[in-house]
């Protein structure tokens, strides 16, 4: 077992970062909420605490409960902006509005004679006054940045060390993990895989387990580390609902029929098409498309015999972002959702939930899975049927696939590609001229997005000599487009997906 570190979260956005930089560093993190009672903090037995930001005044009525007495555990303890407020007023010193508010880069003076340096704020109160005991280490023109009782190995800062925004920022948080809990470093990657291995060894005995398939990177790597786990008794099944890009099914067989693994792919295309017939409205394509896949599984598991283990590719963020901790947590797109209940499997396996995108997609690289798949840029459950604007039917598919696989192929070229791109296939038909004929066809819609967490987005900055480039690809290489136009909209106020 590693050493842990606990991060305490009083609503703050940054909770994931500040786990992550820990882990990061070398050392376990968990997320847990700000109210968790003193004793069970001390059974968790942590070497450190990080309090994160909040978006409430110590004083506000809606701010997060927490025990006082974690602050008498003798467990180091590092608050951060909202975290540090709360250490500062609880210990007796004082809080209030400082003369600005500071949002932003603000440059930060040690008072030690050390170099300043420029950190990201993000607050309206401040601590005025540090509570006895406690020395300032550091300032802004205004205000205290952070402070410390070195003895009780209690610190606080104002600004916020775990974005990139905040320079030294990681050393910061090493500084308190390495000389402060005296952190082994002990938390690797290799350590998670052997210890899931055994575990899901010693859980399933010589039962079999069902895994639904999307060929998304979650369930891919959790495919990847339950064949390493249990070889001969992992069933995948993956319903190629056939609105996947092009290449992508075959793609997903060939990559899970190498391994020694049982892979069922249902081709259950014309299934689906059958389904959305007539359908033209985005949510109810999407309900009919989930509904649909539901129906399928459950027909192939039955088909299998009796399956006692139904395992998910969950992760971290999944569970933190439900605010639960116990359970199977299924996200409400999530390809298999309500299944267990339905199916009467015996438990549930998801042996990445303790892990993070970053990390998920780490542990697939060391499982063996190509680049190409664990990098994989998101795609939605239903696929391009969200991207056919109107009815989906063959047709129209097979004219999306082949334009999405020219902007695929055009933007993979670049040295950094935008998080996410592309292409859309429009309900509109424009005039065109092809050799000296009249042509009225299709207009497509080029997609590419640059965001970190898909919450919100801006459109990517394409060069005009590419975006021209695409665009004499798609109106010469795929018959019935006479047009392309490039998305510019933001999220919000549009979103990702036309649909
Ligand atoms: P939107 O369109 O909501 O998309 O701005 C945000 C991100 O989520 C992806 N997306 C989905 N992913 N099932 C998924 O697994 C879905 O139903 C779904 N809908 C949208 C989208 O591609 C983008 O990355």
């Amino acid at each position: 077992m590693s050493q842990t570190v606990l991060v305490l979260d009083f609503g703050g956005q940054y909770k994931e970062l500040i786990a992550r930089s820990v882990r990061n560093a070398g050392v376990y993190s968990v997320i847990k909420h700000g109210s968790m009672p003193a004793q069970q903090i001390k059974a968790l037995n942590p070497i450190g605490i990080i309090l994160t930001g909040g978006p409430n005044s110590v004083y506000g009525k809606n701010a997060v409960s927490y025990d006082r007495e974690l602050f008498n555990l003798g467990i180091p303890i590092l608050g951060i902006c909202y975290g540090m407020q709360l250490m500062c007023y609880v210990l007796g010193g004082e809080v209030g509005r400082g003369s600005v508010g500071e949002y932003g880069s603000v440059c930060v003076t040690p008072t030690n004679g050390g170099k300043p340096f420029t950190a990201l704020m993000s607050h309206r109160d401040v601590c005025l006054k540090p509570p006895l005991g406690f020395t300032v280490t550091a300032a802004t023109s205004n205000n205290i940045a952070s402070f410390e009782n070195a003895e009780k190995k209690l610190y606080g800062v104002q600004f916020h060390p775990e974005t990139a925004h905040t320079q030294g920022g990681k050393e910061i948080i090493k500084h308190f993990l390495f000389s402060v809990c005296a952190a082994k470093g002990d938390y690797r990657l290799d350590g998670y895989i052997k210890n899931q291995v055994s575990r899901i060894q010693a859980q399933v005995q010589s039962e079999r387990v069902l895994l639904g398939l999307s060929g998304g990177v979650d369930s891919s790597v959790c495919a990847a580390l339950l064949s390493q786990a249990i070889p001969n008794r992992l069933v995948c099944v993956f319903v190629d609902h056939g609105f996947m890009r092009a290449g992508e099914g075959d793609e997903i067989e060939r990559i899970f029929k190498e391994k020694s693994l049982n892979f069922i792919r249902v081709n259950a295309a014309q299934r689906f098409l059958a389904r959305l017939k007539g359908v033209t409205e985005p949510e109810q394509k999407r309900k009919i498309i989930g509904e649909e896949f539901v129906r399928v599984f459950e027909e192939e598991a039955k088909k299998l015999g009796s399956i006692p283990f139904l395992a998910q590719g969950t992760i971290y963020p999944d569970i933190v972002e439900s605010g639960g901790e116990k359970g199977a947590v299924i996200k409400s797109h999530h390809n298999v959702g309500g299944l267990p209940e339905r199916l009467g499997f015996k438990a549930v396996i998801e042996p990445l939930s303790g892990l993070f995108k970053d990390e998920v997609r780490k542990i697939g690289r060391k499982l063996g899975l190509p680049a190409a798949l664990t990098f994989r840029q998101p795609f939605p459950g239903p696929g391009l049927a969200i991207r056919i604007m109107g009815e989906v039917t063959a047709q129209k598919l097979e004219t999306l696939r082949r334009a999405d696989a020219i902007v695929r192929e055009e933007l993979l070229r670049r040295k950094k590609p935008p998080s996410q791109f592309f292409a859309v296939l429009t309900d509109t038909f424009s005039v065109g001229v092809k050799g000296d004929d009249r042509t009225f066809d299709r207009v497509i819609a080029v997609r590419a997005v640059q965001t970190d967490d898909f919450m919100t987005c801006a459109y990517a900055p394409i060069p005009h000599t590419l975006l021209r480039k695409i665009s004499e690809r798609i109106t010469n290489e795929v018959e019935g487009v006479s047009r392309v136009v490039y998305d510019i909209t933001a999220k919000p106020p549009s979103t990702v997906e036309w649909e």
